[in-house]
Protein backbone atom coordinates (compact mmCIF):
# COMPACT_ATOMS: atom_id res chain seq x y z
CA UNK A 1 0.00 0.00 0.00
CA UNK A 2 0.91 3.32 -0.99
CA UNK A 3 1.23 5.94 1.47
CA UNK A 4 0.02 9.36 0.81
CA UNK A 5 1.71 11.98 -0.80
CA UNK A 6 2.84 14.68 2.08
CA UNK A 7 3.13 17.94 -0.17
CA UNK A 8 6.00 20.53 0.53
CA UNK A 9 4.00 23.49 0.45
CA UNK A 10 0.38 23.90 0.33
CA UNK A 11 -1.25 27.89 0.97
CA UNK A 12 -3.25 27.94 4.12
CA UNK A 13 -6.94 29.71 3.71
CA UNK A 14 -8.74 31.33 6.11
CA UNK A 15 -12.09 31.30 4.53
CA UNK A 16 -12.19 34.94 4.87
CA UNK A 17 -10.32 35.49 1.45
CA UNK A 18 -13.44 34.18 -0.23
CA UNK A 19 -15.85 36.76 1.39
CA UNK A 20 -13.24 39.19 0.31
CA UNK A 21 -13.11 38.42 -3.41
CA UNK A 22 -16.75 38.34 -3.71
CA UNK A 23 -17.08 41.81 -2.02
CA UNK A 24 -14.54 43.41 -4.52
CA UNK A 25 -16.26 41.61 -7.31
CA UNK A 26 -19.40 43.20 -6.11
CA UNK A 27 -17.81 47.03 -6.20
CA UNK A 28 -16.77 46.32 -9.99
CA UNK A 29 -13.43 47.68 -9.20
CA UNK A 30 -11.00 45.47 -10.03
CA UNK A 31 -8.07 47.32 -11.00
CA UNK A 32 -5.25 48.15 -8.84
CA UNK A 33 -5.29 50.42 -5.88
CA UNK A 34 -8.68 50.07 -4.77
CA UNK A 35 -10.35 49.48 -1.24
CA UNK A 36 -8.55 45.98 -0.78
CA UNK A 37 -4.60 47.16 -2.19
CA UNK A 38 -5.13 50.64 0.09
CA UNK A 39 -6.43 48.10 3.52
CA UNK A 40 -3.29 45.88 2.64
CA UNK A 41 -0.78 48.59 2.05
CA UNK A 42 -1.94 50.62 5.49
CA UNK A 43 -1.91 47.46 7.25
CA UNK A 44 1.97 46.88 6.19
CA UNK A 45 2.64 50.58 7.07
CA UNK A 46 1.52 50.12 10.19
CA UNK A 47 2.42 46.91 11.25
CA UNK A 48 6.08 47.19 10.20
CA UNK A 49 6.48 51.03 10.79
CA UNK A 50 7.38 51.20 7.06
CA UNK A 51 6.57 54.80 5.32
CA UNK A 52 5.36 53.52 2.39
CA UNK A 53 4.48 49.74 0.78
CA UNK A 54 3.05 49.56 -2.27
CA UNK A 55 1.68 46.44 -3.65
CA UNK A 56 3.03 44.94 -7.04
CA UNK A 57 2.30 41.98 -9.15
CA UNK A 58 4.95 40.01 -7.21
CA UNK A 59 8.36 40.08 -5.56
CA UNK A 60 10.20 40.14 -8.37
CA UNK A 61 8.76 43.52 -9.80
CA UNK A 62 9.09 45.25 -6.70
CA UNK A 63 13.14 44.11 -7.17
CA UNK A 64 12.95 45.58 -10.78
CA UNK A 65 10.90 48.65 -9.29
CA UNK A 66 14.20 48.94 -6.84
CA UNK A 67 16.84 48.68 -9.75
CA UNK A 68 14.96 51.37 -11.69
CA UNK A 69 15.03 53.13 -8.49
CA UNK A 70 18.72 53.12 -8.05
CA UNK A 71 18.99 54.60 -11.51
CA UNK A 72 21.52 51.52 -12.32
CA UNK A 73 23.10 52.07 -15.48
CA UNK A 74 24.93 49.54 -17.70
CA UNK A 75 28.05 48.78 -16.45
CA UNK A 76 27.26 49.07 -12.63
CA UNK A 77 27.98 46.42 -10.42
CA UNK A 78 25.26 45.15 -7.83
CA UNK A 79 26.72 42.71 -5.06
CA UNK A 80 24.55 40.19 -3.99
CA UNK A 81 24.86 36.26 -2.22
CA UNK A 82 24.56 33.35 -5.35
CA UNK A 83 22.31 31.21 -2.91
CA UNK A 84 18.91 33.31 -4.15
CA UNK A 85 16.73 33.24 -6.47
CA UNK A 86 17.15 34.28 -9.94
CA UNK A 87 14.80 37.42 -9.72
CA UNK A 88 17.43 39.06 -7.41
CA UNK A 89 19.50 39.03 -10.10
CA UNK A 90 17.46 39.60 -13.02
CA UNK A 91 15.99 42.43 -11.88
CA UNK A 92 19.39 44.25 -11.72
CA UNK A 93 20.62 42.71 -15.54
CA UNK A 94 17.71 44.10 -16.69
CA UNK A 95 19.21 47.22 -16.35
CA UNK A 96 22.79 46.43 -17.50
CA UNK A 97 24.29 46.17 -14.10
CA UNK A 98 27.15 43.53 -13.80
CA UNK A 99 26.58 41.29 -11.05
CA UNK A 100 29.12 40.24 -8.08
CA UNK A 101 28.10 37.07 -6.44
CA UNK A 102 29.51 36.60 -2.78
CA UNK A 103 29.96 33.86 -0.35
CA UNK A 104 27.01 32.97 2.09
CA UNK A 105 27.54 32.28 6.01
CA UNK A 106 27.49 28.34 6.76
CA UNK A 107 25.23 29.06 9.77
CA UNK A 108 22.48 31.53 8.56
CA UNK A 109 23.04 30.53 4.38
CA UNK A 110 22.92 34.67 3.84
CA UNK A 111 25.53 36.97 2.31
CA UNK A 112 28.95 36.91 4.67
CA UNK A 113 29.09 40.29 5.75
CA UNK A 114 33.01 40.19 6.38
CA UNK A 115 32.98 39.68 2.23
CA UNK A 116 31.22 42.37 0.81
CA UNK A 117 34.05 45.24 1.31
CA UNK A 118 36.50 43.65 -0.85
CA UNK A 119 34.14 43.28 -3.77
CA UNK A 120 33.59 47.17 -3.74
CA UNK A 121 35.00 48.81 -6.96
CA UNK A 122 34.27 52.21 -8.02
CA UNK A 123 31.74 51.01 -10.20
CA UNK A 124 29.49 49.19 -7.21
CA UNK A 125 26.13 51.01 -7.01
CA UNK A 126 23.95 48.93 -4.61
CA UNK A 127 23.59 45.83 -2.09
CA UNK A 128 20.85 43.46 -2.30
CA UNK A 129 21.29 41.25 1.27
CA UNK A 130 18.41 38.10 0.77
CA UNK A 131 17.30 37.34 3.97
CA UNK A 132 17.32 33.46 2.98
CA UNK A 133 14.82 31.63 4.85
CA UNK A 134 13.68 34.23 6.94
CA UNK A 135 16.77 34.87 8.72
CA UNK A 136 18.11 38.49 8.48
CA UNK A 137 21.18 39.46 7.33
CA UNK A 138 23.57 41.05 9.19
CA UNK A 139 22.18 44.42 8.74
CA UNK A 140 24.29 46.86 10.60
CA UNK A 141 27.31 46.08 8.83
CA UNK A 142 26.06 46.06 5.90
CA UNK A 143 24.30 49.10 6.03
CA UNK A 144 27.33 50.51 7.33
CA UNK A 145 29.50 49.55 4.60
CA UNK A 146 26.80 50.65 2.40
CA UNK A 147 26.92 54.27 4.08
CA UNK A 148 30.74 54.41 3.87
CA UNK A 149 31.41 53.73 0.59
CA UNK A 150 27.89 55.63 -0.96
CA UNK A 151 25.81 52.54 -1.74
CA UNK A 152 22.04 51.87 -1.85
CA UNK A 153 20.98 48.65 -0.11
CA UNK A 154 17.69 46.59 -1.35
CA UNK A 155 16.76 43.97 1.18
CA UNK A 156 15.36 40.94 -0.87
CA UNK A 157 13.12 40.16 1.79
CA UNK A 158 10.86 37.75 -0.40
CA UNK A 159 10.97 34.77 2.14
CA UNK A 160 11.00 37.14 5.41
CA UNK A 161 7.47 38.71 6.06
CA UNK A 162 6.74 39.61 9.23
CA UNK A 163 10.21 38.76 10.95
CA UNK A 164 12.99 40.77 12.45
CA UNK A 165 16.49 42.19 12.97
CA UNK A 166 17.11 43.73 16.32
CA UNK A 167 13.97 44.65 16.79
CA UNK A 168 13.27 46.39 13.37
CA UNK A 169 11.28 44.58 10.68
CA UNK A 170 12.78 43.40 7.99
CA UNK A 171 12.11 45.11 4.81
CA UNK A 172 12.41 48.36 6.55
CA UNK A 173 16.25 48.60 7.16
CA UNK A 174 17.69 49.46 3.68
CA UNK A 175 16.81 51.81 1.26
CA UNK A 176 13.88 49.56 -0.15
CA UNK A 177 12.87 46.07 0.65
CA UNK A 178 10.64 43.65 -1.48
CA UNK A 179 8.35 41.22 -0.65
CA UNK A 180 6.84 38.00 -1.97
CA UNK A 181 3.13 36.70 -1.54
CA UNK A 182 3.58 33.77 -4.31
CA UNK A 183 1.80 31.08 -3.47
CA UNK A 184 5.15 28.89 -1.87
CA UNK A 185 5.35 31.74 0.98
CA UNK A 186 3.68 32.19 4.32
CA UNK A 187 1.27 34.74 3.26
CA UNK A 188 -0.25 34.19 -0.49
CA UNK A 189 -2.15 36.32 -3.04
CA UNK A 190 -1.37 33.46 -5.54
CA UNK A 191 1.29 36.08 -7.03
CA UNK A 192 2.03 39.37 -5.73
CA UNK A 193 4.56 41.27 -4.00
CA UNK A 194 4.99 44.67 -2.53
CA UNK A 195 7.95 47.28 -2.67
CA UNK A 196 8.87 48.98 0.74
CA UNK A 197 10.07 52.24 0.85
CA UNK A 198 12.17 53.31 3.29
CA UNK A 199 14.34 56.08 1.15
CA UNK A 200 12.06 59.13 1.01
CA UNK A 201 13.22 60.59 -1.73
CA UNK A 202 12.14 57.68 -3.79
CA UNK A 203 8.14 57.80 -2.64
CA UNK A 204 6.98 60.20 -5.51
CA UNK A 205 8.98 58.14 -8.20
CA UNK A 206 8.23 54.93 -6.75
CA UNK A 207 4.83 55.90 -7.74
CA UNK A 208 5.51 56.93 -10.99
CA UNK A 209 7.51 53.92 -12.14
CA UNK A 210 5.15 51.51 -11.10
CA UNK A 211 1.89 53.26 -12.63
CA UNK A 212 4.16 52.61 -16.06
CA UNK A 213 6.30 56.11 -15.78
CA UNK A 214 2.92 58.22 -15.80
CA UNK A 215 1.88 60.41 -13.24
CA UNK A 216 -1.70 59.09 -12.34
CA UNK A 217 -1.14 58.31 -8.53
CA UNK A 218 -0.72 62.40 -8.34
CA UNK A 219 -3.46 62.51 -10.52
CA UNK A 220 -5.76 60.14 -8.81
CA UNK A 221 -4.99 62.42 -5.69
CA UNK A 222 -5.50 65.66 -7.09
CA UNK A 223 -2.20 66.57 -7.30
CA UNK A 224 -1.96 67.14 -11.24
CA UNK A 225 -4.88 68.31 -12.95
CA UNK A 226 -4.12 65.50 -15.80
CA UNK A 227 -1.66 62.66 -16.10
CA UNK A 228 0.97 61.99 -18.43
CA UNK A 229 4.39 60.19 -19.04
CA UNK A 230 7.04 61.25 -16.75
CA UNK A 231 9.28 58.36 -16.65
CA UNK A 232 10.31 55.21 -17.36
CA UNK A 233 8.28 52.57 -15.72
CA UNK A 234 6.25 49.17 -16.66
CA UNK A 235 2.65 47.59 -15.14
CA UNK A 236 3.76 46.55 -11.31
CA UNK A 237 0.41 47.26 -9.83
CA UNK A 238 -1.51 44.10 -9.09
CA UNK A 239 -5.39 43.78 -9.35
CA UNK A 240 -7.31 44.55 -6.04
CA UNK A 241 -9.34 41.27 -6.74
CA UNK A 242 -5.63 39.59 -5.65
CA UNK A 243 -5.53 42.16 -3.07
CA UNK A 244 -8.52 41.48 -1.73
CA UNK A 245 -6.50 37.39 -1.01
CA UNK A 246 -3.93 39.34 0.44
CA UNK A 247 -5.69 41.17 3.02
CA UNK A 248 -7.46 38.25 4.37
CA UNK A 249 -3.83 36.80 4.75
CA UNK A 250 -2.24 39.56 6.66
CA UNK A 251 -5.26 39.73 8.86
CA UNK A 252 -4.55 35.95 9.44
CA UNK A 253 -0.59 36.59 10.37
CA UNK A 254 -0.46 35.34 13.99
CA UNK A 255 -2.54 32.38 13.51
CA UNK A 256 -0.46 31.35 10.79
CA UNK A 257 2.89 32.46 12.32
CA UNK A 258 1.61 30.05 15.43
CA UNK A 259 0.67 27.30 13.21
CA UNK A 260 4.20 27.69 11.31
CA UNK A 261 6.30 28.27 14.97
CA UNK A 262 4.09 24.79 16.47
CA UNK A 263 5.33 22.50 13.44
CA UNK A 264 8.82 24.13 13.79
CA UNK A 265 8.92 23.22 17.65
CA UNK A 266 8.06 19.79 16.39
CA UNK A 267 10.45 18.72 13.94
CA UNK A 268 13.19 20.32 16.46
CA UNK A 269 12.03 18.31 19.38
CA UNK A 270 11.97 15.15 17.34
CA UNK A 271 15.24 15.54 15.40
CA UNK A 272 17.29 16.75 18.23
CA UNK A 273 19.22 14.13 18.81
CA UNK A 274 20.10 13.73 15.51
CA UNK A 275 21.75 16.93 15.37
CA UNK A 276 23.32 15.91 18.37
CA UNK A 277 24.71 13.06 16.98
CA UNK A 278 26.33 15.49 14.23
CA UNK A 279 23.81 14.34 10.79
CA UNK A 280 22.88 17.74 10.40
CA UNK A 281 21.90 21.01 11.79
CA UNK A 282 18.68 22.60 12.02
CA UNK A 283 18.36 26.24 11.31
CA UNK A 284 20.42 28.39 13.17
CA UNK A 285 18.31 31.72 14.60
CA UNK A 286 20.06 34.33 15.71
CA UNK A 287 19.76 35.46 19.48
CA UNK A 288 18.32 39.53 17.90
CA UNK A 289 16.55 37.81 15.30
CA UNK A 290 12.74 36.13 14.65
CA UNK A 291 11.79 33.71 11.93
CA UNK A 292 8.53 33.19 10.57
CA UNK A 293 9.48 29.49 9.97
CA UNK A 294 9.06 29.87 5.98
CA UNK A 295 11.18 26.58 5.88
CA UNK A 296 12.49 23.78 8.00
CA UNK A 297 15.30 22.79 6.47
CA UNK A 298 18.63 20.59 7.72
CA UNK A 299 21.87 21.21 6.52
CA UNK A 300 23.48 17.91 6.19
CA UNK A 301 27.36 16.44 7.29
CA UNK A 302 27.64 15.50 3.26
CA UNK A 303 26.08 15.67 0.22
CA UNK A 304 25.95 11.96 0.17
CA UNK A 305 24.16 11.67 3.65
CA UNK A 306 21.50 14.94 1.64
CA UNK A 307 21.11 12.83 -1.24
CA UNK A 308 20.51 9.34 0.88
CA UNK A 309 17.85 11.35 3.18
CA UNK A 310 16.48 12.93 -0.11
CA UNK A 311 15.80 9.45 -1.62
CA UNK A 312 14.32 7.81 1.46
CA UNK A 313 11.76 10.68 2.08
CA UNK A 314 10.56 10.88 -1.90
CA UNK A 315 10.55 7.05 -1.81
CA UNK A 316 7.92 7.62 1.26
CA UNK A 317 5.88 10.10 -0.94
CA UNK A 318 7.20 12.87 1.31
CA UNK A 319 8.05 15.64 -0.77
CA UNK A 320 11.37 17.17 0.62
CA UNK A 321 13.33 19.12 -1.73
CA UNK A 322 16.71 20.71 -1.97
CA UNK A 323 17.07 24.65 -2.48
CA UNK A 324 18.83 26.79 -4.95
CA UNK A 325 21.71 25.61 -7.49
CA UNK A 326 23.84 28.27 -7.05
CA UNK A 327 23.24 31.29 -9.64
CA UNK A 328 26.88 31.96 -10.33
CA UNK A 329 27.35 27.83 -11.33
CA UNK A 330 24.08 28.11 -13.48
CA UNK A 331 24.13 27.83 -17.39
CA UNK A 332 22.72 31.19 -18.07
CA UNK A 333 26.03 32.53 -15.90
CA UNK A 334 28.36 30.10 -17.44
CA UNK A 335 27.40 31.26 -20.78
CA UNK A 336 27.11 35.18 -20.21
CA UNK A 337 30.22 35.43 -18.94
CA UNK A 338 29.61 35.73 -15.14
CA UNK A 339 33.10 36.52 -12.98
CA UNK A 340 34.17 33.57 -12.54
CA UNK A 341 34.17 32.94 -8.95
CA UNK A 342 34.53 30.15 -6.52
CA UNK A 343 32.11 30.24 -4.02
CA UNK A 344 33.16 27.14 -1.48
CA UNK A 345 30.22 28.01 1.24
CA UNK A 346 27.58 28.60 -1.35
CA UNK A 347 28.49 25.29 -3.39
CA UNK A 348 28.53 23.39 0.02
CA UNK A 349 25.17 24.19 1.27
CA UNK A 350 23.36 23.99 -2.04
CA UNK A 351 25.43 20.49 -2.04
CA UNK A 352 24.12 19.79 1.66
CA UNK A 353 20.78 21.37 2.55
CA UNK A 354 17.17 19.41 2.72
CA UNK A 355 14.14 21.22 3.25
CA UNK A 356 11.81 19.21 5.28
CA UNK A 357 7.66 20.38 3.40
CA UNK A 358 6.85 23.06 5.76
CA UNK A 359 3.20 24.86 5.62
CA UNK A 360 0.40 25.51 8.26
CA UNK A 361 -1.59 22.70 6.98
CA UNK A 362 0.82 19.68 8.31
CA UNK A 363 -0.66 17.47 10.86
CA UNK A 364 1.12 15.90 13.61
CA UNK A 365 0.31 12.68 12.11
CA UNK A 366 2.82 13.62 8.67
CA UNK A 367 4.65 15.42 11.12
CA UNK A 368 5.58 12.21 12.93
CA UNK A 369 5.76 10.00 9.67
CA UNK A 370 8.69 12.42 7.98
CA UNK A 371 10.99 12.33 11.18
CA UNK A 372 10.71 8.55 11.25
CA UNK A 373 11.54 8.16 7.85
CA UNK A 374 14.87 10.43 8.74
CA UNK A 375 15.06 8.17 11.91
CA UNK A 376 14.85 4.94 10.32
CA UNK A 377 17.35 6.32 7.44
CA UNK A 378 19.96 7.05 9.89
CA UNK A 379 20.21 4.34 12.02
C1 LIG B 1 14.77 35.21 -2.43
C2 LIG B 1 13.69 35.41 -3.45
N1 LIG B 1 13.66 36.53 -4.18
C3 LIG B 1 12.70 36.76 -5.09
C4 LIG B 1 11.71 35.84 -5.33
C5 LIG B 1 10.68 36.12 -6.38
O1 LIG B 1 9.38 36.22 -5.83
P1 LIG B 1 8.10 36.32 -6.76
O2 LIG B 1 7.75 34.93 -7.19
O3 LIG B 1 7.04 36.93 -5.89
O4 LIG B 1 8.44 37.18 -7.91
C6 LIG B 1 11.69 34.64 -4.60
C7 LIG B 1 10.67 33.63 -4.86
O5 LIG B 1 10.82 32.46 -4.62
C8 LIG B 1 12.70 34.42 -3.62
O6 LIG B 1 12.72 33.31 -2.88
Amino acid sequence: MTSEVIKFNQPWLSGQELEYVKQSLASGQLSGDKTFSKKCQSFMESRFGAQKVLLTTSCTSALEMAALLCDIKPGDEVIMPSFTFVSTANAFLLRGAKIKFVDIRNDTFNIDENLIEQAITSKTKAIVPVHYASIACEMDQINKIAKNHGLYVIEDAAQAVDTQYKNKYMGTIGDAGAFSFHDTKNFVAGEGGALIINNPEWIERAEIIREKGTNRSQFIKGQVDKYTWVDTGSSYVPSDMLAAVLLAQLESMDIINDKRQSIADKYRDNLQPLEDNGFFKMPMIPSDCTSNNHMFSLYCQTPELRNALLDALNVANIQAVFHYIPLHSSPFAKENGFYECSLPVTENVSDCLLRLPMHPCLSDIEIERICSVIHQSLM
